[in-house]
């Protein structure tokens, strides 16, 4: 499937900003971490903070994957650790190589166009140029898991600033993720607890 084809609804890439875990390749070598991206009507937007392996990579392939996964733990573990090859499905198409997460529900390609660089930031609008659907999961809406999420934002923030305003929040959705979550939510907690 090719760019005007792809109806970014059915790959659950939603108005607002969507949290998919972005994959990305330096040389043969891929890497996974949570990215928002960002649509305004039918266009699409990416925002990466100077930093990362992410944005080296975008910076110097012009191409990223966004999974869309419901799963927790490859949340927090792409968040603080380098992925396993093994959970990478590598393949290519029109001669760009991509590495989706083999347990994305779905992942969309983008092209980055139009992208702008500041001192801090780099800024991208997102063409989309292929589609793949793994297996299509209904989940209705789960406060742990949007918890673990939350929680992860803010152990990043925690990390880049140590401000310990970051501990009591991510305690406060801790909370929420026990009362809420299953065992999987429960178990990125702990992570999350681990890695800080
Ligand atoms: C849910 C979530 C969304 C995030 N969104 C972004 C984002 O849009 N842009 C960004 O630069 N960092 C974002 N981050 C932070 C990166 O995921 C984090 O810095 C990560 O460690 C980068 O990993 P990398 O060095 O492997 O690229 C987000 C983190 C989380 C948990």
């Amino acid at each position: 499937m090719l760019d005007k084809d792809i109806d970014l609804d059915s790959f659950g890439i939603y108005e607002g900003i969507s949290e998919t875990i972005v994959t990305t390749m330096r040389g043969w070598t891929p890497n996974a971490a949570p990215m928002g991206i960002i649509r305004k009507k039918d266009r699409l937007f990416i925002r990466l903070f100077k930093g990362s392996n992410t944005y080296e990579n975008v910076l110097a392939e012009k191409t990223l994957v966004a999974n869309v996964t419901y799963d927790p733990v490859l949340f927090v573990l792409s968040t603080f650790t380098e992925l396993e090859d093994t959970e990478f499905e590598p393949n290519s198409f029109n001669g760009i190589s991509v590495s989706p997460l083999k347990k994305a529900q779905c992942w969309v390609a983008f092209e980055c166009v139009n992208s702008k660089l500041t001192t801090e930031t780099f800024v991208s609008e997102l063409v989309p140029i292929r589609a793949h659907l793994n297996k299509c999961r209904i989940r209705a809406p789960n406060r742990g898991f949007n918890g673990v999420i939350e929680a992860c934002v803010h152990a990043t923030r925690y990390q880049l600033t140590g401000d310990e305003k970051y501990l009591k929040l991510i305690k406060a959705y801790g909370d929420i993720v026990e009362k809420c979550g299953g065992e999987a939510e429960k178990e990125a907690m702990e992570l999350i607890y681990d890695f800080l």
